[in-house]
């Protein structure tokens, strides 16, 4: 495979390069032009190099690639990537620099967000058939902080999610199943942006709480990787930033034992997002919880008589590979509650439903 030299090695693509490299059994070295370079200790073997604006670089560089037999060069800052590529089109450099200029790297996400904004909004129109008055920009900027970490709800379902909020009515907004926060993003933002109400999140964060019998043990095994404590703590780093005080809370229980006190108090207190008042008829509601049947159903049960007229259910999973729970409650939702429900699609794998009077244009 070679050899690569890692230069400059002090920003967060360099240790991720090599990190990579590491498990491919690719052999790396690292540089700077830093006398004392913090960053050396992360790599197997570190260099110091002169800065590319240094009449002595392009000679110190052809040492060290002859001295330690460099195959390639990774330049994950734009002014080193520039200065070398520059040298290597002149002839003075030989090996090839891998990897995209970070500036280049950025402007090319940036339009694949853009067009894949496009490409949603048109859905969201869709879905809200006119209504929906997002722009692209809003829409990136949801996909960007949505997908940007780890999660569950996809981007097709973030975009319903996106549309159902154009004919929501006022009332709160309650999530059941956070995990680290992906959908709660989704729904704090829109809450902000068409003022629809106060949003509450439920989750025990702690997996004898949450076990789903019906789904296989390699599923139930595999949440084993991570201590409970990262998705809760990860929610928190997610939403401290977007959070509307006063508007935001969460209940750090089963959705059974959160119903219990929001329907008695209406009011939420956390350390990290204060006290919020909830009005106690709910506008959306994600079932995102444990999928067994008996679980889903609770939720249902419990939480859907506070639906207000216009309001939104979404049940997540109604499509899903590992059990049937989310899919034959929401069947049953479909059939009893026909002549309340104006609105039902599936998108995203979740299943959307909205009780009370149709739209009039
Ligand atoms: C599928 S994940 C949620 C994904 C999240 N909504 C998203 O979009 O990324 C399911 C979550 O439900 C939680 N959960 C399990 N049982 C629950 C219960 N009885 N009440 C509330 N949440 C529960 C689990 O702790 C887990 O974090």
């Amino acid at each position: 495979m070679g050899k690569t030299l890692i230069f400059p090695c002090g920003v967060p693509a360099a240790r991720t390069y090599a990190e990579a490299a590491r498990q491919r059994g690719e052999a790396t070295i690292a540089a700077s032009s830093l006398a004392y370079d913090e960053s050396a200790a992360r790599f197997d073997s570190w260099i110091f190099l002169p800065s590319v604006y240094d009449k002595d670089f392009p000679g110190r560089l052809n040492a060290v690639i002859a001295e330690h037999g460099i195959d390639r060069i990774f330049a994950p800052v734009s002014a080193a990537h520039w200065g070398i590529s520059k040298l290597i089109a002149d002839g003075v450099v030989a090996v090839p620099l891998i990897g995209e200029m970070p500036l280049r790297q950025h402007a090319r996400e940036h339009a694949e967000l853009i067009e894949q904004a496009e490409e949603r909004l048109a859905s969201i129109r869709t879905i809200s058939e006119g209504r929906s008055g997002l722009g692209v920009i809003e829409v990136a900027a949801v996909l960007r902080k949505a997908m940007g970490f780890f999660g569950e709800s996809d981007e097709a379902k973030i975009a319903a999610m996106l549309a159902i909020f154009a004919d929501a009515p006022r009332g709160d907004i309650v999530e059941i199943g956070v995990l680290t926060g992906r959908s709660t993003c989704v729904l704090e933002m829109m809450a902000h942006r068409y003022r629809i109400g106060p949003v509450l999140a439920i989750d025990p964060w702690a997996y004898a709480e949450s076990v789903q019998q019906e789904s296989p043990s390699e599923l139930q095994a595999m949440v084993d990787v991570w201590e409970a404590r990262v998705p809760f703590e990860t929610f928190l780093v997610e939403l401290l930033p977007i959070a509307r005080e006063g508007a935001f809370n969460y209940l750090p229980m089963t959705s059974r034992a959160g119903h219990g006190i929001w329907s008695a108090k209406g009011e939420v207190s956390s350390p990290e997002f204060g006290t919020t008042r909830y009005g106690r008829d709910i506008a959306i509601l994600h079932i995102d919880g444990n999928h067994d049947h008996a679980a889903v159903k609770d939720d249902v049960d419990l939480w859907l008589p506070h639906m207000g007229s216009g309001g939104w259910l979404i049940l997540d999973d109604y499509f899903w590979l590992h059990g049937t729970g989310p899919r034959r409650v929401g069947d049953a939702i479909l059939e009893t509650r026909a002549a309340d429900i104006s609105r039902a699609f599936v998108c995203g794998r979740a299943l959307f439903v909205q009780f009370g009077p149709k739209h009039v244009p």
